[in-house]
Parts: C-alpha cells; sequence; structure tokens
C-alpha cells in the first residue's frame, strides 16, 4: 500500500531563559519594547506533522511518500528522513524561502514567547497530488490551509481516500473549511479537544460526522483511543502503559504514524490503533518528536507486554520480515 503523506515540515528551535520576561518589561515603555534575553540552553528539534507522521511510518518499515515543502536549508533535514525509511522525492523545495521554523524562549516561570514562520511552507499548496502517481491513501495533516484544502478536494476528485487531520489548524479554520476537509475522508483523527472544536464550529452532530467519514478515531491521552463508525459498537483501545512520561510532544502524530502503518498491513482497526499506541508511547518517553529508536524486535516486545501474544502474532509477520 503507497501512502502519501502531505503535511508540514518544521524544525523548533527552544531557548531556556532563566530569568523571568516580567522583570524586564517595562509596563509605561510598552510602545517602544526592545528586550533581548540571554538563553543558557538551545534546543534544535525536527518537527512538523508530515514529517513525523513520515518518520514514524519509516520507523515500521513502511515507505511513506512525504509531501510538503522546504527551504534550500533543509538538506540535512531530509537525509534524516531519507535515513529514517521516508521517501522525499516529492518534497518542494521552495527557491527563495527558508524552511518553517517554530522559536520559542521559556523562562523560569515557564511564560513563553514563541514566533511561528511558515516560510516555504506557504508554497505547499503549489504540490499537485496528482503528480504523485498512483496512490493508495493521502494523509491531510497540518500544513498551509490551502495546501490542506486543495489536497483534500484533490483526492475527492480523483476517488483517492484521504485521511483528514486537520488538528491545531482547526482553531483557525471555519466551519465551511473544516467541512471542505473532513467530507468523504476515509479516516478523520482528532484529539478529544479537537472533536468537541469540530462539531461546535460545524454545528454537525456525531451522527452528521460519522455520515461524512469512514472511520472517526479520537484520542483522550492517556486514557486511550474511541474509534467509531456509523451504525457500529464503539471501539476502545487503551495506551501501551509507558516506563516514563518525559515529552508528549508529537504523540498524536506518533499514533497515526502506527495506524496508518498496520493499517496499511492490513490489520484490523483494534490492532492497528495499538500499533499507533506504542509508536506514541516511544515518544512520551523520549524528548522530541523524532528522537526515539526501537528494533523490530524490542517494538514486538513491548506489543506482548502491552497487549498480549495473541495480539502481538498478528503484527510480528510485518514487523519480523
Ligand atoms: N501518558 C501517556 N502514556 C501513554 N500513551 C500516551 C500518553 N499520552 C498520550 N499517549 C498516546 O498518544 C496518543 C495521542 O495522544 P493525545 O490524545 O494526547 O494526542 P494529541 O493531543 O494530538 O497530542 P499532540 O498534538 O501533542 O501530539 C494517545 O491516544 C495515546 O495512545
Ligand atoms: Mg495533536
Amino acid at each position: 500500500m503507497r501512502i502519501a503523506v502531505a503535511g508540514s515540515i518544521a524544525t523548533d528551535h527552544l531557548f531556556t531563559f532563566e530569568g523571568r520576561f516580567a522583570d524586564s518589561l517595562l509596563v509605561a515603555q510598552l510602545s517602544n519594547v526592545s528586550l533581548s534575553f540571554l538563553a543558557s540552553d538551545l534546543q534544535v528539534r525536527r518537527g512538523g506533522t508530515g514529517a513525523n507522521i513520515a518518520f514514524g511510518m519509516g520507523m515500521l518499515g513502511a515507505r511513506p511518500l512525504l509531501v510538503g515543502a522546504v527551504g534550500k536549508d533543509a538538506a540535512d533535514y531530509l537525509t534524516w528522513l531519507q535515513e529514517h525509511g521516508v521517501d522525499t522525492t516529492h518534497v518542494h523545495v521552495s527557491p527563495d524561502k527558508a524552511s518553517a521554523r517554530f522559536t520559542c524562549t521559556t523562562d523560569q516561570d515557564h511564560a513563553q514567547l514563541a514566533t511561528f514562520y511558515p516560510g516555504a511552507m506557504s508554497e505547499a499548496a503549489h504540490i499537485d497530488i496528482g503528480s504523485l502517481g498512483e496512490i493508495d491513501l493521502v494523509v491531510v495533516a497540518p500544513d498551509d490551509p490551502g495546501a490542506m484544502l486543495r489536497h483534500s478536494a484533490s483526492c475527492r476528485e480523483r476517488g483517492v481516500a484521504f485521511a483528514a487531520d486537520p488538528s491545531q489548524q482547526l482553531s483557525f479554520l471555519a466551519g465551511d473549511a473544516i467541512q471542505a476537509l473532513v467530507e468523504g475522508a476515509t479516516y478523520l483523527f482528532s484529539n478529544a479537544y479537537e472533536s468537541a472544536l469540530i462539531h461546535d464550529k460545524t454545528g454537525w452532530s456525531v451522527d452528521d460526522v460519522l455520515g461524512l467519514v469512514g472511520t472517526r478515531l479520537t484520542t483522550h491521552g492517556p486514557d486511550g483511543i474511541v474509534i467509531s463508525r456509523k451504525g457500529e459498537d464503539e471501539i476502545r483501545v487503551d495506551v501501551a502503559p509507558a516506563r516514563r512520561l518525559t515529552d508528549p510532544t508529537g504523540v498524536g502524530d506518533a499514533f497515526r504514524a502506527g495506524f496508518l502503518t498496520a493499517t496499511g498491513w492490513g490489520l484490523p482497526l483494534e490492532r492497528a490503533a495499538q500499533v499507533g499506541a506504542l509508536v506514541a508511547t516511544h515518544v512520551v518517553e523520549t524528548v522530541g518528536p523524532q528522537d526515539y529508536t526501537f528494533t523490530p524486535a524490542g517494538f514486538l516486545d513491548r506489543f506482548v507486554e502491552a497487549y498480549g501474544g495473541d495480539a502481538a502474532a498478528e503484527v510480528q509477520p510485518f514487523l519480523l520480515t
């Protein structure tokens, strides 16, 4: 099964400031702000939803096609993704804009000053899904909103199955745009908060949503995953227990990566969600969305621990090939 993952490709630059921003802000001078903070630590993390999902799929041995836009500065990042099984042939490289970047400085009170620069990401809408060749499923993950709308429309026109994953972009999208992203999707992914946002902004009932998509997957953090389909009983899937809670950034993307890979293997929904949950657990245990590692045998051992030997026997042939 050939899966294309369309989404953002970005890096996070996370600074630590050991003082307090508030001590430097002069209320009388707010119209004249000029501040600089001396950072004591810098963490650079590879991220972006498209890259995170594709990375997780690559880790499981799938060969996802990443669809997104970067600047010329992303050569090392693309090499990293290729080394982890991601096909980056269709990543658009902007001639003049830098790659998307999130910069955030956190002070000792956990106050944050952040900037997101979309840069090259704004060119993702130039990519035509029709140019990718034969594709079985397109994941439309958070990206430039124009690109997300174009890819969803293009999938519907061509009769190509797609997964709607609007996630954090839901906060900025109006009801009609959400409808254009969701309608006709084979899978709809969201967390519990985003699920409520979908209903709030579109006015749809739960039944309305189930009438518009094939399968809805809602993640509830440590409380697991709920899978719903029209006219069928809900399936609830527990998380795979984490050995330590280090950093949740990217758990949602990791879940999608595991679920979609296992669905591509032909596994049923519950088993596929368990594969997704175990990839997400690896992310919870490490700092950063793409800084985890596992071997197929190690992954299988943890799958046995979390979900038992019978469930693991269904996953084994695809991991140990
Ligand atoms: N504490 C945890 N322990 C184990 N697994 C977890 C934990 N938190 C999250 N997960 C796994 O990650 C999945 C996605 O989590 P969550 O619902 O928090 O996604 P999210 O809010 O989209 O996250 P993000 O957008 O920050 O990546 C869950 O369904 C679960 O499998
Ligand atoms: Mg999320």
